[in-house]
């Protein structure tokens, strides 16, 4: 059976949904099943309207019980405040029956980002979800600097050796690069190898 990867993403501007595709598509390349999920809203429709989101994209919303079908998760995260936003710490929050049983331990784990500015907190963000992965017994894969763009400095480039990334401009306009979205695609690719390296080797 094909190992299984939900990309689970929160995205109000659509910046992590756009890495998400490539990341997906990675993940694919590498010759595991990968499906796009995104967390619950946690903000109303009026609030929404006044930050000027655009719809949703067009992916199911997840469950925590969801979670257990997986053999591994990439997390795409809009920096807020150099962490997490509320709507995925909200999610991560309402796991506590899963981390009971232990039912995620021994899954795998990556990460990938957005955030307005070059040092708005990508790393940091990385650092402050980790917390989650090491409770549940979630083993987290770093990117490290498995794609030559992360060496480029002729140019802005999201990314680090803790997954993808793009950099948005604090009004969104900056849309994710030719280079950020390979980097992401190479993520997908190398997350879903390590998977199956894993999943051949306990004959799972
Ligand atoms: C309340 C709030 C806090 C934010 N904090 C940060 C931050 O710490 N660093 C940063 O670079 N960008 C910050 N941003 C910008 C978001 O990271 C950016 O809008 C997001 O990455 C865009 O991704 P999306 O298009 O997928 O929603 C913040 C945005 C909001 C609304």
């Amino acid at each position: 059976m094909a190992a299984k990867v939900y990309i689970i993403i929160y995205t109000m501007y659509h910046h992590i949904y756009k890495l998400a595709l490539e990341v997906q598509k990675g993940l694919e390349a590498s010759g595991v099943e990968a499906k796009i999920f995104q967390v619950p809203e946690t903000l109303s429709e009026e609030l929404l309207e006044k930050l000027h989101a655009p719809p949703k994209p067009d992916v199911p919303v997840i469950t925590v019980d969801d979670l257990k079908e997986a053999d591994g998760f990439l997390f795409g995260i809009p920096t807020r405040f150099g962490t997490m936003p509320a709507q995925i710490k909200s999610f991560l929050d309402a796991t506590g029956g899963l981390w009971s049983s232990g039912a995620l331990a021994g899954k795998f784990a990556g990460t990938f980002f957005s955030t307005a500015s070059q040092h708005g907190g990508q790393e940091t963000t990385a650092f402050t979800t980790v917390t989650y992965f090491a409770h549940h017994g979630i083993i987290y894969v770093p990117f490290g600097f498995a794609n030559a763009h992360l060496f480029d400095n002729s140019e802005v480039i999201g990314g680090s050796a803790y997954g993808a990334g793009t950099v948005t401009n604090g009004d969104g306009s900056r849309q994710p690069s030719e280079k950020e979205l390979e980097i992401a695609q190479t993520q997908g690719k190398n997350f879903g190898n390590v998977i199956k390296t894993y999943k051949a080797g306990s004959g799972n």
